[in-house]
C-alpha cells in the first residue's frame, strides 16, 4: 500500500480520452462469453476489476485474451455453457463483477465458491441471493449474506417476476443474466430506472427484450430466456464516472480548459454533468453520436473564478443516474458558494466503503463544513478554496481516493491519501493522466 499526494496546480489543459467504461466492460465480457463465436471488444477498461471478471470467465472455460492494449477477444461458450471452475473465484474489489456473475451462475448446474477483498467481503450479497434463490439456485454465505460464499446453480431454473427493493442495476442485471439460461420469460420491475447497459448489450448480442415504462416512473424489463446469442463486436465508450475526476479538477482550477473525448452520455449515467451545469459549471458537449448502441460525446470543462459554482439541492430522483459520483460532487460543492444538499443517498453506505461516512470524514479533515442528515449529505461552501492539508484514508475505495486527490489539486494545501493502489480498480494511470494535464500528484516519498 503506497500513498499519493496532490498539491495545488496552475491551470489544467489538455485533450484526453477517459478509460473505458467499467460497467460496460464487465458486461461485454460476460455477455460475449454467453454468445456463440468470437467477440472483439475495443476500448475495454484494463482496470483490476474488469481483469478479475476476465479471469473468472477464463476459469470457467471461456477463451479470453488480450490482442493489444484495450482490444480483447472472447470465445463465447453459448448460453448455459460455462464449466465448473477448479478453484475459488476471487473477484477482488468488484461488486459489479461478483454480483453479475452470481446471476449468471445461478442457472449453471454446478457449485462456485467466490470471495473478494476486505471491502467486497463487507458488502451485502443477500440482495442477489434472494432473487436467484427464487429461481432455484442455492447460496451459502457468511452472516449478513456476505462473501466468501458459494452459489449452487439450478439445474431446472424457473423464471420469475422480480421487483428489486432498491433501484440497482446490479440486482436487475443479475436477475436478467440468470434469466438467460432459464426457459420462459424473466421480468424485472424497477421502481426507478437504473443504468441500462445490460439491456442494451443483451439486445446488441441478439436477445429478445421488452421494455415498458410505467406512468409512475417504473420500468418493466422482460427477457425471453434461452436465446441463441451471436458474437458481436463491441466498442466500449469512455467512462463518465472516470471522466468526472479530470472534469471536476478542471472546473475547480481557474483558467483550465480540458476536453475529454468519447465519454459515455447514457442519460442513466450522466446525472453528474447535469448537476454541475445546474451549479453553474462551464461544460460544453460536442460531437454527440451513438457508438455500439450507447450515446457518447466530447466534453469540454472550463475552470471559472473561485466561488463561481453555486450550492444547490440535488433531488433523490437524480441518485440512480449519478450514484458513483457523489464523492466528486461533494468535492465540487466544497468549492461552491452556498450549501449543496444531496438527497436519497442510503445506497452510498454499501459501496466500496461507507461513502457517506468517508466523504464527510475526509471533507471535515480538509476543513470543509459538512453533515450527514439521515440519507442526505450537506456540504457548505464559502466560495473560497478549502484549506486541504490533510491525510485521508482511501478505505479500499478508488472513488474516495481520486476525489480527495482532486480536492488537493485545487485546495490551499496538499492532500494525501494513504493508499493509491486502489485507484487501479477503475482508472489505471490516473496520476499519470492528471499530471499530463498539469496536476502534481506524487507518490508519498517519491515520484508518481
Ligand atoms: C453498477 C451499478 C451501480 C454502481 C456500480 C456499478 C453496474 O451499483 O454503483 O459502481 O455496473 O451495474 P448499484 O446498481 O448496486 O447501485
Amino acid at each position: 500500500m503506497s500513498g499519493l499526494s496532490s498539491r495545488s496546480a496552475r491551470n489544467l489543459a489538455g485533450d484526453i480520452r477517459a478509460p473505458g467504461d467499467k460497467s460496460i466492460s464487465h458486461r461485454a465480457l460476460m455477455i460475449g462469453a454467453m454468445a456463440v463465436g468470437e467477440t472483439t471488444i475495443s476500448g475495454l477498461l484494463e482496470g483490476e476489476d474488469v481483469r478479475r471478471t476476465a479471469a473468472a470467465l477464463a476459469a470457467m472455460g471461456v477463451g479470453v485474451s488480450q490482442q493489444e492494449s484495450g482490444v480483447w477477444r472472447v470465445q463465447g461458450v453459448g448460453v448455459g455453457g460455462l464449466a465448473e471452475p477448479a478453484s475459488v473465484l476471487d473477484m477482488g474489489n468488484s461488486g459489479t463483477g461478483a454480483r453479475l456473475l452470481m446471476g449468471m451462475l445461478a442457472t449453471h448446474p454446478f457449485t462456485v465458491h467466490m470471495t473478494g477483498d476486505e471491502s467486497l467481503c463487507r458488502r451485502p450479497m443477500g440482495r442477489i441471493a434472494e432473487p436467484i434463490e427464487r429461481m432455484g439456485a442455492q447460496v451459502i454465505a457468511r452472516d449478513g449474506g456476505r462473501m466468501p460464499l458459494a452459489v449452487r446453480g439450478a439445474a431446472d431454473p424457473v423464471p420469475i417476476i422480480y421487483q428489486p427493493p432498491v433501484a440497482s442495476a446490479q440486482i436487475k442485471s443479475a436477475v436478467l443474466l440468470a434469466g438467460l439460461n432459464t426457459p420462459g420469460q424473466t421480468t424485472v420491475i424497477e421502481p426507478r430506472p437504473s443504468r441500462d447497459h445490460t439491456e442494451l448489450m443483451l439486445r446488441h448480442f441478439g436477445a429478445e427484450l421488452e421494455i415498458d415504462e410505467g406512468s409512475d416512473g417504473s420500468r418493466r424489463i422482460t427477457l425471453t430466456g434461452q436465446p441463441e446469442l451471436s458474437a458481436r463486436d463491441v466498442t466500449v465508450p469512455g467512462d463518465p464516472s472516470s471522466a468526472a475526476f479530470p472534469g471536476v479538477a478542471a472546473l475547480l482550477v481557474p483558467g483550465s480548459v480540458v476536453t475529454i473525448r468519447g465519454v459515455g452520455l447514457n442519460p442513466l449515467r450522466a446525472g453528474l454533468f447535469a448537476t454541475l451545469i445546474d451549479m453553474g459549471a462551464d461544460i460544453t458537449i460536442g460531437a454527440q453520436r451513438i457508438e455500439a448502441g450507447e450515446p457518447v460525446g466530447d466534453l469540454t470543462f472550463r475552470g471559472g473564478a473561485p466561488g463561481s459554482l453555486r450550492g444547490i439541492d440535488v433531488p433523490a430522483s437524480r441518485a440512480p443516474s449519478m450514484i458513483d459520483e457523489y464523492p466528486i460532487l461533494a468535492v465540487a460543492a466544497a468549492f461552491a458558494t452556498g450549501t449543496t444538499r444531496m438527497h436519497g443517498l442510503a445506497e452510498l453506505r454499501v459501496k466500496e466503503s461507507d461513502r457517506l461516512a468517508a466523504i464527510a470524514r475526509g471533507l471535515s479533515l480538509c476543513g470543509v463544513k459538512c453533515a450527514i442528515e439521515q440519507d442526505s449529505l450537506v456540504v457548505e461552501g464559502n466560495g473560497q478554496k478549502p484549506p486541504g492539508g490533510a491525510l485521508v484514508a482511501a478505505e479500499l475505495d478508488h472513488r474516495i481516493a481520486m476525489s480527495f486527490l482532486v480536492l488537493g489539486i485545487a485546495a490551499e494545501r496538499p492532500v494525501e491519501i494513504d493508499d493509491g493502489e486502489t485507484i487501479d480498480t477503475s482508472f489505471p494511470d490516473f496520476a499519470g493522466l492528471m499530471n499530463g494535464l498539469g496536476a502534481s500528484i506524487t507518490e508519498v516519498g517519491g515520484n508518481a
